[in-house]
This record gives C-alpha cells, structure tokens and sequence, in this order.
C-alpha cells in the first residue's frame, strides 16, 4: 500500500490549462475523490496518474518513488473507465486474465487468480460468460475484477458507475468502497456527483477550472465551504447577503435548507424570517419549500414530510433559521 503525492502537475492544451499546477497528497489506504464539473480537468489528472497523459510540470510519486516517466503498465495501477472498457468477444474470465497474461503470469496461477477476483466482486461462476450476456452492474464488475486482479498499488476510477441507472449507482459505489476498504488499496475516484462523492470519500478535492478550489473530508466541504463556488457545487444552498437576515457585516453567508424550519418547530432563539410561500415541491422523504421574504429575496427550505401540516402556496409563514449553520463566504 502506498500513498500518492502530486506535485505542482500542471497540463496544457492551447490556450487551455486544463490542470494547472496542482498539489495533493493522497494517503495509503484512503479513498480519495476528484470532483468538478465537466472540463476542470478530472480525467486529465487521472490520465497522468494513470500514465496516459503527459505531464508539462511537475512530478507524481507512488511512496518514495517518483513514477510520472514511467510507462503505463509499469505504474502498479488498475483503472476502471466510465464505459467499462470490456473486450466484447472474450469470455468474462478471458477479460480478466487479460493483463495476467500480457505481464507473463503463469496459465494455472491465472486461473486462480481471476476465480479470486470475479468472487471478490460476486461474480463467482460467471467466467464463461460473454460480455452481451451480463447487466451493466455486472458488466462495471467485471471492470473492477480486471482491474484489481493484477493487485495494483493504486485503484483508478473515472466516473464508473454513470452508465447505471440511479438504484445501481447507489448499490455499487457502496460495494466499491467496501472492496477498496477490505483490500486496503488507495483509491482516486473521479466523479461530478457531489452525492456519490460525499458517500464514499474519505476525503474529496473538488475541482474548478483546472484548479482545486477546496480539499477536505465530505462534512467538512459540505458544512463550511471554502467559496462560493464551493457552497453551491456540494447542493444546494441559500447565499444571501447577511443585511437579509439582520446581521451587521456586509458579506455572503451560505444557508443550507435544512437549516431552515417552521418557526413553531424551530427553538426561541433563532432567528425569524418572515415571508410567503412561493413554492412547494414535495420528493417523498423531504419537501421543498421557497419562501419569498419581504425584499422579494428567495430563501429556499428543506424539511421532512410532516403530513399533519398543510402549506400551501402563497400563504403567509414565518421561518426561522440555525444561527450555528451560518457560513460566511469569503
Ligand atoms: N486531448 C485534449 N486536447 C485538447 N483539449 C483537451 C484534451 N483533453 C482534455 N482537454 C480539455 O481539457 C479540459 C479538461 O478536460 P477533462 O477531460 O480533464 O475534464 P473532466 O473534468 O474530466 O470533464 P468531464 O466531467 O466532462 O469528464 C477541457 O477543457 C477539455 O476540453
Ligand atoms: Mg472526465
């Protein structure tokens, strides 16, 4: 197990600095994630971890050694690509033993090895399959199987579960942590969903433009946001100028939903905001709630479903808000 250090790595493309002087420390063992939205440089970064992509500065080091000039295949990687990357007429196991064989393992310690990684990820009996005949879940699977067989140092993942739909999505990223976990192999997982990237990170770099704009364990980045930026990419949020809800300094504070209530739900000493209703959206567990304040300022609010109490658009209603959520933006 080793860490990984990346050190002032910057890539250019035209007039694009798609990675631009980047600094991250990656400890052994962690599950650590890229997140942006598309085109801040995700897959770049990962492409030159992985040794496909060049690097214009900078250096990249597994533990003590520095391994951004050496060729891919002698990184002690296994990467898993958002469309899986199977070949379409090799049987599963013949995917899976596909990089034994290329680095000259010996035919029977092929065998058991692949028969250890397709039951690592469940897949057990299933290597004479062909690909057309599995599920996209199992399909992502055998993706991982391949790429954990060889027993790389680093585990790389660019967006792999965005061809899944959302129930699978959920099922597999909490697999995938699981595994890393029991297998003890540092991670670098690239997504742009900031739910997916909250849910099994130990610690996420979000990305902005090539840049990072802040590193942090997921609550941490959730809870106090380094920017605004920050504030609206990790859900949603309220920025409002602090004069709104009575505070003196004039800055931008972040006001995440859910720390908002109804003001009879809410503790005496928060803070009253009175307004309309000016929208209701009901998503099962939670509800949506904008409330439009006397300055015509809108303050958006998430509670759980209370089905004793009716709201309903354009009513009257008071709510009060967390003093102790409040994040000032810089
Ligand atoms: N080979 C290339 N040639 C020119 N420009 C490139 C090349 N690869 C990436 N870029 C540019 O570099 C920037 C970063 O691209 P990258 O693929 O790393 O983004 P990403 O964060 O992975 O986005 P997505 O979420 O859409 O996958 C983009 O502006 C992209 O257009
Ligand atoms: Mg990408």
């Amino acid at each position: 197990m080793s860490g990984i250090v990346i050190a002032g790595v910057s890539r250019i493309f035209g007039t694009v600095r798609a990675v631009d002087n980047i600094d991250l420390t990656v400890a052994p063992g962690e599950f650590f994630t890229l997140l942006g939205p598309s085109g801040c440089g995700k897959t770049t970064l990962l492409r030159m971890i992985a040794g496909f992509s060049e690097l214009d500065s900078g250096e990249i080091r597994f533990g003590d050694s520095r391994i951004d000039k050496l060729s891919a295949h002698r990184r002690d990687i296994g990467m898993v690509f958002q469309n899986y990357a199977v070949f379409p007429n090799l049987s599963v196991a013949g995917n899976v033993a596909y990089g034994l064989k290329a680095r000259r393992v010996p035919a029977a310690e092929v065998a058991t090895r692949v028969e250890e990684a397709l039951a690592l990820v469940q897949l057990a009996g299933y290597g004479e399959r062909l690909p057309h005949q599995l599920s996209g879940g199992q399909l992502q699977r055998v993706a991982i199987a391949r790429a954990l067989v060889i027993r790389p140092q680093v585990l790389l993942f660019d967006e792999p579960l965005s061809n899944l739909d959302a129930r699978l999505r959920v099922s597999m990223r909490s697999e995938i942590r699981a595994l890393q976990k029991s297998l003890g192999i540092t991670a670098i997982y690239v997504t742009h969903d900031q739910e997916e990237a909250m849910s099994v990170s130990d610690r996420i770099a979000l990305m902005n433009a090539g840049r990072l704009e802040q590193v942090g364990v997921p609550a941490e980045i959730y809870r106090t946001p380094a920017t605004r930026f920050a504030a609206e990419f990790m859900g949603t949020t309220n920025l409002v100028a602090a004069q709104v809800l009575g505070l003196a300094a004039p800055v931008t504070v972040s006001l995440r939903p859910e720390a908002l209530r109804f003001a009879e739900d809410a503790p005496a000493d928060w803070p009253r905001l009175p307004g309309i209703v000016a929208a209701i959206e009901m998503l099962g567990p939670i509800t949506r709630l904008d409330l439009r304040l006397a300055n015509g300022e809108i303050l958006r609010m998430a509670t759980l479903d209370t089905p004793q109490r009716t709201v309903q658009v354009g009513q009257a209603a008071t709510l009060a808000y967390d003093p102790a959520r409040l994040t000032v933006i810089p």
